[in-house]
């Protein structure tokens, strides 16, 4: 437990922590199952979740945790905003989508929840911070030995949903963080040609 003005680490090379960051991959929900992480596994990841870049320290973020029957709930929502868009679809499709949270015992939506504030950190930054809670919520579960995965689908855009959830005003889900554990490896993906995307910059 860290307490205020304690002296933290200096940066040292530390050569299992770049050996995962240089192979790290998500893990597909859909792959997902039981256990997800413990009450002391999910504190933890919610702490180092919440240690990201935040200018002027506004938090502009929260958590919602969504386990056991919570995800079967949301899931009936879910079904219910999916069949108001697409009121012809199948009913395999239906369950489908009543399904979708089922794929992992653990959930955390996080929520982008930018403030107003008089001395303006403009709201892009306040965005990007909950970005970084997400990537650093999928680190953090990784690192405990979880497969997680950042995923939005369409529902996450749906009013019906966002209202189930509680938002308000300028909330929106930054990402679901599905959790759990996983035992079939990721593969390596495409990647960009990093030279594309590289430039020195010269006067
Ligand atoms: C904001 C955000 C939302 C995403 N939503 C989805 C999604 O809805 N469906 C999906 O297949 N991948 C989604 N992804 C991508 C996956 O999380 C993942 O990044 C992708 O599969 C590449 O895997 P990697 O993390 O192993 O490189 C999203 C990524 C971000 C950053």
């Amino acid at each position: 437990m860290l307490n205020l003005g304690d002296i933290l680490p200096l940066p040292t090379p530390w050569p299992e922590l770049t050996a995962f960051l240089e192979t790290r991959r998500s893990n597909l929900a859909k792959l997902m199952r039981e256990p997800g992480p413990n009450p002391k596994d999910l504190m933890q990841i919610l702490n180092i979740a919440a240690r990201v870049p935040d200018h002027r320290k506004l938090a502009p973020w929260r958590f919602i945790v969504f386990q056991g029957q919570a995800r079967a709930d949301m899931g009936t929502h879910i079904r219910k905003a999916f069949i108001s868009e697409t009121p012809n679809a199948p009913a395999d499709r239906q369950s489908f989508e009543a399904q979708r949270m089922m794929r992992a015992p653990l959930i955390i939506a996080v929520i982008s929840a930018p403030i107003d504030c008089p001395r303006e950190t403009p709201k892009w930054e306040q965005t990007l911070s909950a970005g970084a809670v997400c990537y650093n919520m999928l680190l953090a579960a990784q690192s405990l030995g979880y497969g997680a995965q950042w995923l939005t689908e369409w529902f996450c855009y749906n009013e019906h949903i966002i209202s189930a959830m509680g938002l308000n005003g300028d909330e929106r889900v930054a990402g679901l963080i599905y959790m759990g554990r996983i035992d079939t490896p990721s593969t390596e993906r495409a990647r960009p040609n990093l030279q594309d995307k590289l430039t020195y910059w010269e006067n």
